[in-house]
């Protein structure tokens, strides 16, 4: 095959050339490392959350989702620890107690614990199946978790701003919450012209309720949660939810009410020393993420290690609970609030929003039997936005993996190591005169300027992916690492390797150097995708045969280097025998 290299391209080969230079490169090397996205001193472990799972139904993808946010974030911390460091730690959980999750055992002719080790098991299934790696699971009926609730009551009583009073207002079940007068709205039923009264916040049902109860003075510390806000601008993430919260509290807050008379609550933690209390489900639910940090055992190891939580993940029907009533018990129980707490929207199914009572209730299990856990999982980090609503469509999930799964990153990792294209079956090498200026090599087959990006586009990737991860836009680090897929699998097309003629030695190099270039970009993609899709970006770096203690940020940050020949010794390294399909079609 004769190929001609335009002369345009050449002057580019030229610019780049220089780079490639041993010399230069050592230099470059030299420059870049210690590498910048390692993380080289910490004061303590990276903790992040999910919220814990209300167990009055089974999972279903908005759980999911909140799980996968947390744990793409957590992995993607893990590829810049250095290994033999406490590891960063993702919490997860149900929650166990209040009137609704009562409700649904008593509907279910059921005793309150054993459903709920039923359902709370239901969720553990789940994060095994889309391999959300937790490193505890509470649940708010664990022994460990009533002492910490009840240590935290006793500091912030002790500390003055618990104090009885009476209740009287609205209180909607379903969202176990107070609701204000301003909140709610007269509904007639037009069948049974029955008058009720809902929240107008979520649609949902409240009662009038009036008793004696404990209340929190979170009006004394409104002031101070403001300032918390105001002085840490990333604290309430994405922004639009920040304004939102500051809205809120610039409004007026009245205190709130944490207990329940224990007639009508009686599934829930009793307040210290009053047998007629239960403490408010919200104030226990949201010790669990001290409970995982080993609270009260403030002086602990494990809990300077882990306290403040860095990142709490919420959906954004419960921002008030986490960035207003969460902050303020913290400051009265005098402990450090947490650094981030990052609120996503909600997936729709079809354009509806997901309901029981519409029968439109996605469920993981059944899809990850369609699609695989990890099509699931990709699916929803790929087209999840934390700042809009998302809507859900099978079909959808159908195209998408098809797409960039089957098509982009399986078509591309089989061509890649397909026998006709490597019949040595190892990491090929890279020659060094494909791509540098040496008037001496004489060949039409040499490196265009598309290749030269491409080497560029790699070695930015992980900065940029970085990022955009650090954002929480997975979503857009995913659509960075799947463009250099297609890239790479474009410079097997574009070059036609398939064609060259292996007996001719610049022909031979010609092939080896494009595609250790296609390896490395799958190399590099293989480790960022690690967070999203880990069980598949393992089958590829598996199959590339890249040695596990090699899959980190820093040796996604270190390519096209094996050509020096000391720093990156993979070149020659015998491919896995592995015929496994990377993700079939669907
Ligand atoms: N138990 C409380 C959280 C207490 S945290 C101290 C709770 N539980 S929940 O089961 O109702 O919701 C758990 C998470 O799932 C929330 O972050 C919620 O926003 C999220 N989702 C529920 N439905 C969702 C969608 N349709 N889409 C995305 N996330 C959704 O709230």
């Amino acid at each position: 095959m004769l190929r001609f290299v335009p002369n345009a391209i050449m002057k580019s080969c030229w610019r780049h050339a220089k780079y490639f230079r041993l010399g230069k490169l050592q230099q470059l090397l030299r420059n870049k490392l210690p590498c910048t996205l390692i993380l080289t001193s910490r004061s303590k472990s990276y903790y992040i959350t999910t919220p814990i799972f209300y167990v009055n139904s089974v999972p279903h993808i908005g759980h999911l989702y909140t799980a996968t946010i947390a744990d793409a974030a957590c992995r993607w911390q893990k590829l810049k620890y250095p290994v033999n460091t406490s590891q960063p730690k993702l919490v997860s959980g149900t929650d166990e107690h209040g009137t609704k999750v009562m409700q649904a055992a008593v509907a279910k002719q059921e005793n309150p614990k054993r459903y709920c080790d039923d359902l709370a098991q239901k969720f553990k299934d789940m994060m095994k199946l889309f391999d959300v790696q937790y490193h505890d699971f509470i649940r708010t009926t664990d022994e460990r978790h009533k002492v910490a609730v009840e240590n935290f009551w006793n500091t912030i009583h002790a500390n003055g701003y618990i104090y009885k009073g009476n209740y009287e207002g609205w209180y909607s079940t379903s969202d176990e919450t107070f609701v204000n007068d301003l909140d709610v709205e007269q509904v007639i039923d037009r069948d049974s012209g029955k008058v009720y009264h809902i929240f107008k916040d979520t649609g949902r049902m409240v009662e009038w309720t009036k008793e004696t109860n404990y209340m929190f003075k979170l009006s004394e510390l409104v002031e101070q949660v403001k300032a918390w806000v105001y002085e840490n601008p990333n604290s309430i993430y994405p922004p639009k939810m920040r304004k939102l919260v500051l809205d809120t509290l610039d409004r007026p807050v009245g205190d709130l009410s944490v207990s329940r008379e224990r007639t009508r609550v009686p599934w829930g933690i009793q307040v210290p020393n009053d047998p007629s209390q239960t403490i408010y489900v919200w104030m226990d639910a949201l010790v669990n993420y001290l409970t995982a940090a080993g609270y009260p055992e403030v002086n602990n190891d494990i809990f300077k290690d882990m306290w403040p939580a860095d990142c709490h993940i919420v959906g954004m029907d419960i921002v008030k609970f986490h960035a207003i009533y969460w902050p303020a018990f913290l400051i009265a129980a005098g402990l450090k609030l947490p650094k981030q707490i990052v609120v996503h929207s909600h997936w729709t199914v079809n354009s509806f929003k997901m309901s029981k009572s519409v029968g439109n209730v996605v469920d993981p299990f059944d899809m990850a039997k369609k699609v695989t856990p990890m099509g699931l999982r990709y699916f929803l980090l790929r087209q999840g936005v934390i700042e809009y609503n998302c809507d859900y469509k099978e079909e959808m999930v159908y195209a998408v993996l098809n797409a960039d799964l089957a098509n982009d990153l399986g078509n591309c990792l089989n061509r890649a190591v397909a026998k006709h294209l490597n019949p040595e079956q190892v990491y090929p090498p890279f020659h060094q005169e494909i791509f540098s200026s040496n008037p001496n090599y004489v060949s039409s087959f040499v490196a265009s300027k598309k290749e030269f990006e491409f080497i560029d586009l790699v070695r930015n990737l992980p900065g940029i992916a970085n990022n955009h991860a650090l954002e929480f836009h997975f979503y857009n680090a995913i659509g960075e690492i799947m463009n250099v897929v297609r890239k790479a699998n474009v410079i097997i097309h574009r070059n036609q390797l398939w064609t060259l003629d292996k007996s001719v030695p610049d022909q031979l190099r010609f092939l080896q150097t494009l595609l250790h270039c296609v390896y490395e970009g799958l190399r590099v993609s293989g480790i960022l995708l690690q967070p999203f899709i880990p069980e598949l970006a393992e089958m590829l770096l598996n199959k590339l045969s890249i040695p596990r203690q090699k899959r980190n940020m820093v040796d996604a940050e270190r390519s096209f280097l094996e050509h020096d020949g000391k720093v990156e010794p993979l070149v020659g390294n015998p491919l896995a025998f592995d015929k496994k399909v990377l993700y079939k079609r669907l």
